[in-house]
């Protein structure tokens, strides 16, 4: 028996990266797995394969986190679908960065909207059956700018620590109901994000952390395995920084 057997969870921005990991992770501890992305091209099609092989129900649905009505219509069709919604992961995630003065309006919005908003989207809407299930685990992608700020990036680390506020807001208000909520707080991932920034800028991130690599996306999937199951039945509103000990 897996840690998740049963239990169906729906994460966001999972055709790729981070989310992929986690759903992948899940799927092995026997959860079902309900994932969105902008779209589900040949590479969400190819996930939801992936994911389907480890012997569990998955599939893949295109809608963008930010939009409030799509996130309705998708949440009501998992429900049909999968029965129960356990597990919730806000995972979806975006950067437009720039230094203040030159950050434009648009990049602000569009961070805000797809990092932050897209939770409220998601927990509002996943809410109601959760209080009906009397239970669930509700997991925030947040990032370690989100605890510490980061020059260059002030609507990213704004939207990441909107995130950590609304896990502990969320968590007071939905805790009696049975309902968890806390947040990742990931340092450097190797993943496409990451990838795209400039050699120096990667080798004096990698310098800065203790552990002196940057983590893997499994090394989030096995803290969201963690926040997802029974063995954090008494966590709540925390944050867990998984970072090699980048910031202590
Ligand atoms: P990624 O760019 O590889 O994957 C993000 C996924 O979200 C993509 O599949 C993308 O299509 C999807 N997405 C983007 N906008 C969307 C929208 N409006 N609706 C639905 N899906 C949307 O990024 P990665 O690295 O896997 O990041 C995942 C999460 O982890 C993000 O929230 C990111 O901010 C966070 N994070 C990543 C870190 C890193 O080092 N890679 C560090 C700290 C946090």
């Amino acid at each position: 028996m897996g840690l998740l057997t049963g239990k169906t969870a729906l994460i966001t921005g999972a055709a790729r990266g981070i989310g992929k990991a986690i759903a992948l992770k899940f799927a092995e501890e026997g959860a079902n797995i309900a994932f969105t992305d902008l779209v589900i091209d040949e590479n969400g099609k190819a996930t939801e394969a992936e994911i389907a092989a480890k012997g569990v129900k998955a599939k893949g649905f295109a809608s963008n986190a930010a939009d409030f009505a799509q996130t309705e219509e998708v949440v009501k069709q998992v429900k049909e679908e999968f029965g129960s919604i356990d597990i919730l992961v806000n995972n979806a995630g975006i950067t437009k960065d720039g230094l203040m003065l030159r950050m434009t309006e648009q990049q602000w919005d569009a961070v805000i909207a797809v990092n932050l908003k897209s939770a409220f989207n998601f927990i509002h809407a996943c809410v109601p059956l959760m209080m009906r299930q009397r239970g669930g685990s509700i997991i925030n992608m947040a990032s370690v700018v989100g605890v510490h700020g980061n020059a260059g990036q002030a609507n990213y680390a704004a939207s990441k620590a909107g995130m950590i506020a609304l896990a502990k807001s969320v968590g007071q208000e939905m805790g009696p109901k049975g309902i968890r909520a806390n947040a990742i707080a990931p340092g450097f991932i190797d993943t496409a994000m990451t990838q795209a920034l400039p050699e120096d800028i990667r080798k004096e991130w990698i310098g800065k952390i203790p552990l002196r690599r940057g983590g893997n996306v499994e090394d989030i999937a096995n803290t969201a395995v963690y926040l997802a199951s029974d063995m954090s039945s008494y966590v709540s509103g925390q944050v867990i920084q998984v970072d090699g000990g980048m910031n202590m």
